[in-house]
């Protein structure tokens, strides 16, 4: 029962999320066209920076740009901020409906760090409020004059994170911890900075006070960090259930990578959308294919996975006393009544059937048993993985 409902919770959290998170991403793009697509012309408003025109739904829309401000506020103002406030909110809300509901199957690994739930859900707290805490700072601090080098320290600080998770937490949870900070980096961004600043500049309008530009410029250095980190923190996330991503005893070099595959997408969509040419729009995929085929190959470069002599007995012995007690048409574990995922492991030709995912899920990554409930070792796993990629041979 418990599991059906946390299911359902986790199941309505999750589409409220990416519903939330195409409407903030979406609307951010947009913006990001608007501003590129804005023409500087004659007869524009007094203040007026450009307009742009577009066609959707059979209508026409006809957008003009203030640099700062216009002379008046207008009566009606749209916000957006709610989109990314929600993302981030179900967001956290899905964490607490996965990870920390089951922090002993799905955040802790006792092989990794040894913590008691209480232990565990406090350190993912921290870790969300810490790295906001020092990406705020690192935007504050001197640094500030030179965004390249805030940029090269974020990036450094994120897979040096990403390289702590993996010490500290189960290795699916360390990877979604990565994004997980992304995205709290990027909220935190609009909800600290950007509205604050930009009421800021309202209320400057509405006093009759010349606003002070400074304020935009802060600001636009948050939103160009939130563009670049927008495609990474999306990869990050819906990999969750790529266990050849978050598995790799080097997942922190696998960050890095999508870092900058994702940036480099997004650098080459801003140089385009502004009309540039030539080689600043020519680098970008070129690096991107490169680096893609790079990931790959580095996901498949395992250097602690060993093929080893086995005993077919032994191995399907190694099965049922890990695997069965869940993954059977009748598990024997009170927490199921039903094989999780719909996966069962009753018979060999059920077993060839999913050889590939449980290596996935058991040998290339600790994820099953759910937690090591059962207490699996590493012979045992290299053991089964020798059997299963062998075909999982009945003698
Ligand atoms: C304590 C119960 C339990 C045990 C024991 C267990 N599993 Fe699982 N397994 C689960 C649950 C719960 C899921 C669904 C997890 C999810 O969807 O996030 C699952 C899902 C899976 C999946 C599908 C994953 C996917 O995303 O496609 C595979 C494959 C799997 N387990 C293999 C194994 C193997 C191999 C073993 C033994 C070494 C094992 N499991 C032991 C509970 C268990």
């Amino acid at each position: 029962m418990e599991t059906i409902l946390q299911e359902w919770i986790s199941l309505f959290v999750r589409w409220a999320h990416i519903i939330s998170a195409i409407g903030w991403i979406g609307s951010s793009f947009y913006f990001m066209w608007l501003d590129s697509s804005l023409k500087k012309r004659a007869g524009l408003p007094e203040g007026a920076k450009g307009d742009s025109w577009s066609v959707h739904g059979g209508g026409f829309y006809h957008v003009v740009k203030y640099q700062v401000a216009p002379a008046e506020m207008p009566e009606a103002l749209k916000w957006f901020k709610w989109e990314s406030y929600m993302t981030w909110l179900t967001g956290f809300t899905m964490m607490f409906a996965t990870y920390y509901w089951s922090a002993t199957g799905l955040l802790i690994d006792r092989d990794v760090l040894d913590m008691n739930e209480g232990q565990a859900i406090a350190a993912s707290m921290a870790v969300l409020a810490l790295s906001w805490i020092f990406y705020d700072r690192l935007c504050k601090s001197f640094l500030r004059k030179w965004p390249v080098v805030v940029m090269a320290v974020l990036f450094i600080a994120i897979v040096a994170a990403s390289w702590g998770f993996q010490q500290v937490f189960s290795a699916r949870a360390a990877w979604l911890h990565t994004g997980a900070i992304i995205a709290t980096m990027m909220t935190g961004n609009v909800f600290f900075i950007i509205i604050p600043n930009t009421k800021i500049l309202v209320a400057d309008l509405i006093a009759g006070r010349e606003p002070k530009a400074e304020f935009g410029v802060i600001a636009k250095l948050r939103s160009t960090h939130n563009n670049y980190l927008t495609l990474p923190v999306i990869l990050m996330m819906i990999s969750n259930h790529y266990p050849m991503t978050y598995s790799h005893p080097y997942a922190w070099v696998m960050v890095a990578m999508v870092l900058v595959i994702g940036a480099a997408v997004r650098i080459f969509y801003n140089r385009h959308e502004a009309g540039e040419h030539g080689f600043a729009v020519q680098w970008q995929w070129p690096l991107v294919a490169v680096m893609s085929v790079g990931l790959v190959v580095f996901s498949m470069w395992r250097p602690d996975q060993k093929q080893v002599d086995f005993d077919p007995v032994v191995a399907m012995e190694i099965v049922n006393n890990h695997c069965i007690a869940c993954h059977s048409a009748n598990p024997s574990s009170d927490m199921f009544d039903e094989a999780p995922a719909g996966i069962k492991f009753d018979n060999l030709n059920q077993i060839r059937a999913h050889a590939s995912k449980m290596v996935a899920q058991a040998v290339l990554s600790n994820t099953m048993p759910l937690g090591n409930i059962t207490n699996m070792t590493e012979e045992e796993r290299v053991i089964m993985g020798s059997w299963l990629r062998a075909g999982a041979p009945s003698e």
